[in-house]
C-alpha cells in the first residue's frame, strides 16, 4: 500500500530514510552522516510537506519516494530517494511507488518527471527505463561523492 505521509508519520519516515541511506549510499545524493545530524523539526517538515511516499506492506514500511520542485524547473518535478527495502525488491513495490508518484505530479498540474541515476546503479537505471523513463543525456557530479557521476533520466506524464 502507498500512502502519502503526513507530519505524523515523522518517525516513521525518518527511520525508513536513515535505512536507505545505511543500505544504498551509492544510490543517493545525500548522506546517512548528513541526514542523521537532522533535528526533530527537519523531519517534521519534511514528512509534513505532503512530498513524500510511503510503501507498507501488513503495516511496516518497505519504502519511500519524494517529489521535489527543482530550482528553475517549475514545469517538472524530480524524483528523489527511491528507496525499497531489499527483503521485497522485485515484487512491484518500487513501480507501485513510482507510479504514485507520478500521479501526485500530474495532480500538481506538471507534465514532465525527472530524476538522477548514479554511474553504476544499473538495478536503478533497468528499472526507471522498464517504466518509460529515457536518459536525457545530462551529466553532473553525485553531489555525495563528486569523484562520481549522475545521469538525469525523463518521463512526460
Ligand atoms: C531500484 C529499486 C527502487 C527497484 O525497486 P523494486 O521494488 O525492486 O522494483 P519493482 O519490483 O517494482 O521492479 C519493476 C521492474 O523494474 C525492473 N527492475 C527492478 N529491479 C531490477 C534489477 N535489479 N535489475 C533489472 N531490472 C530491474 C524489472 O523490469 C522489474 O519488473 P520484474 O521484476 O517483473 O522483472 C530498488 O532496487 C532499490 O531500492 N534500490 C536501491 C536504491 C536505489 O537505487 N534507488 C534509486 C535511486 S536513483
Amino acid at each position: 500500500m502507498v500512502v502519502a505521509a503526513t507530519e505524523a508519520d515523522w518517525q516513521e519516515y525518518r527511520d525508513v530514510r536513515l535505512r536507505a541511506l545505511a543500505e544504498s549510499p551509492a544510490a543517493f545524493g545525500s548522506t546517512l552522516q548528513r541526514e542523521r545530524a537532522f533535528d526533530d523539526a527537519v523531519w517534521r517538515e519534511r514528512a509534513g510537506s505532503g512530498r513524500t511516499l510511503l510503501a507498507r506492506l501488513r503495516g511496516a514500511p518497505v519504502g519511500l519516494v519524494t517529489t521535489i520542485e527543482e530550482e528553475g524547473r517549475p514545469d517538472e518535478r524530480q524524483i528523489v530517494s527511491m528507496w525499497v527495502d531489499p527483503a521485497v525488491r522485485r515484487s512491484g513495490v518500487g513501480r507501485a511507488l513510482v507510479l504514485a508518484a507520478l500521479r501526485a505530479v500530474r495532480a500538481q498540474g506538471v507534465r514532465r518527471a525527472t530524476l538522477f541515476v548514479a554511474d553504476g546503479n544499473e538495478a536503478a537505471a533497468r528499472f526507471y527505463e522498464r517504466l518509460g523513463f529515457t536518459s536525457t543525456g545530462e551529466r553532473q557530479p553525485l553531489p555525495s561523492d563528486p569523484g562520481r557521476g549522475e545521469e538525469r533520466y525523463a518521463i512526460d506524464v
